[in-house]
């Protein structure tokens, strides 16, 4: 079997989906692998990959028509869409839903199409899990990216010429990419102040040396040290949530299974049942939500940078932020808002631009992985390489393994959008539906 990675093309994208440590791998597995030259730009070159054990073709077109599977970040676009075949896989980012019209377009083709954003986030699949380990990356670069846009030091400073007062941070969502960008935060000096809607992100906050916003009353309350040491960490926060345990002596009760992580497709599935709530449960009530808003806003006087990251799976981002809200805001601070391609987590936020608003920046970046190539590649690629490995059986003498699907299987099942000229996914039929039913 032969493994295509092809240059990506979308502009501004400088990530790749397989570096030379992947092609190493996956040619320990037997299998073969080509890569259109320069696909790894000025950090991955050439002849690292061909030392890896990769074929380099000179164009993309060569990819495509010799590979049975192509590995991507972005989804296909229209040129790349001309090159495929029938019986061909690609495995890329495909935003199922978003991107109904090019699963269908892919299975008319005969393409079997791997979603890495639709691979379910349970423990087994940790190692696959590229949003998450996107998502890692794009914390670490918004908070440098709000520290950057700030007209102040984040640190306190002490000079000759007297101190200056550390920047306040406040975070918005302590998720995957979150908790990230507070660890990083307090790496950086500043005062880092972070709110979730669930309450067990407190201790994860508290151990990276944050405070969590919370009303007086709930402060000593015990539920959410309960559900903390029930649940331990969600499966993209493993990783992260080693590193506190190293660093801070933090014991989260339940280890069981790997890491102890819970598994999120089960809160996923709960927030898809029930209505739009905003990311909170029936069972807090609005007026719950309008007393976290309160407080939000009562630290926004004193707040440098609001690094918004709230997401609720399947959903539009809730709106945080209000223009109201960001006009209580200190002049000359900053917003970035991560959550900017699902709509974003403040009213003002302009996908891909920067938007001044009286006194205040807001920033919508789109792409903060692709900020970061080497890391975000090479982590993409452990991802791709374990997803493939799930997919191939062990070869035999005479060679390589081939892809064998097994749809019992719930990665499988969940990652593989379209498959032999049929629409596997429901919420992609749907999507597909309800466009149609926009267009008569
Ligand atoms: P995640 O699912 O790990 O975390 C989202 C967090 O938001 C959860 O902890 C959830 O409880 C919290 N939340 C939901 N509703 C809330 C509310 N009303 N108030 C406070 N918190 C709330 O998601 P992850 O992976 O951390 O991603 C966060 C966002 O960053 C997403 O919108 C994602 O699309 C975006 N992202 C953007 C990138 C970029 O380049 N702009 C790159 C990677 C991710």
């Amino acid at each position: 079997m032969k493994v295509g990675v092809a240059k990506e093309t979308v502009e501004g994208e400088r990530r790749v989906a397989l570096v030379p440590e992947g092609v190493a791998k996956l040619r320990d597995r037997g299998l073969e692998v080509v890569v259109e030259a320069g696909a790894g730009r000025e950090y991955n070159l050439d002849s690292v990959y061909e030392e890896a054990g990769a074929e380099i073709v000179s164009d993309a077109e060569e990819v495509w028509s010799q590979a049975d599977l192509v590995a991507k970040v972005r989804a296909p676009t229209e040129d790349e869409l001309a090159h495929v075949h029938d019986g061909q896989f690609v495995v890329s980012f495909l935003a199922p839903v978003p991107g109904a019209d090019l699963v269908k377009e892919l299975a008319e083709r005969g393409v079997t199409a791997v979603s890495m954003d639709a691979i379910p986030r349970i423990t087994r699949a940790q190692s696959m899990d590229a949003l998450s380990s996107q998502s890692s990356v794009a914390g670490y670069k918004c908070m440098l990216m709000g520290a950057d846009a700030l007209g102040k030091l984040v640190p306190m400073m002490t000079t000759a010429a007297g101190t200056t007062k550390a920047a306040s941070v406040l975070v918005l969502g302590a998720g995957v990419a979150g908790l990230q960008a507070i660890a990083m935060g307090t790496r950086l000096g500043a005062d880092v102040y972070a709110f979730d809607i669930r309450p067990e992100t407190k201790e994860q906050i508290e151990s990276l040396g944050a405070t969590f916003v919370e009303e007086e009353e709930e402060q000593d309350s015990e539920p959410a040290q309960e559900e903390a040491e029930d649940e331990g960490p969600r499966p993209g926060l493993v990783g992260l949530w080693d590193e506190l345990k190293l660093a801070f002596g933090v014991q989260p009760g339940s280890d069981s299974d790997s890491n102890g992580a819970g598994d999120a497709s089960e809160d996923q599935d709960d927030e898809e049942d029930g209505e739009d709530t905003g990311g909170y449960a029936q069972e807090q009530d609005e007026d719950k939500q309008q007393r976290d808003q309160e407080l939000i806003k009562a630290r926004l006087g004193e707040t440098d940078i609001v690094l918004t990251t709230a997401l609720v799976p399947g959903k539009d981002a809730p709106t945080l932020l209000t223009t109201e809200m960001v006009e209580a805001m200190p002049a000359g601070s900053v917003v970035i808002d991560l959550a900017a391609e699902a709509g974003g987590n403040c009213e003002l936020t302009q996908p891909g631009e920067t938007v001044e608003h009286e006194h205040v920046r807001v920033i919508g970046p789109l792409d903060l992985p692709s900020g970061v190539p080497v890391h975000a590649s090479q982590l993409y690629s452990r991802n791709v390489v374990s997803l493939i490995s799930h997919l191939v059986t062990d070869g035999d003498d005479d060679g390589g393994g081939e892809i064998e699907l097994d749809f019992e299987d719930e990665i499988t099942d969940g990652a593989v959008l379209c498959h032999g000229g049929e629409i596997r996914h429901e919420s992609v039929r749907d999507a597909l539906s309800q466009g149609d039913k926009a267009e008569t």
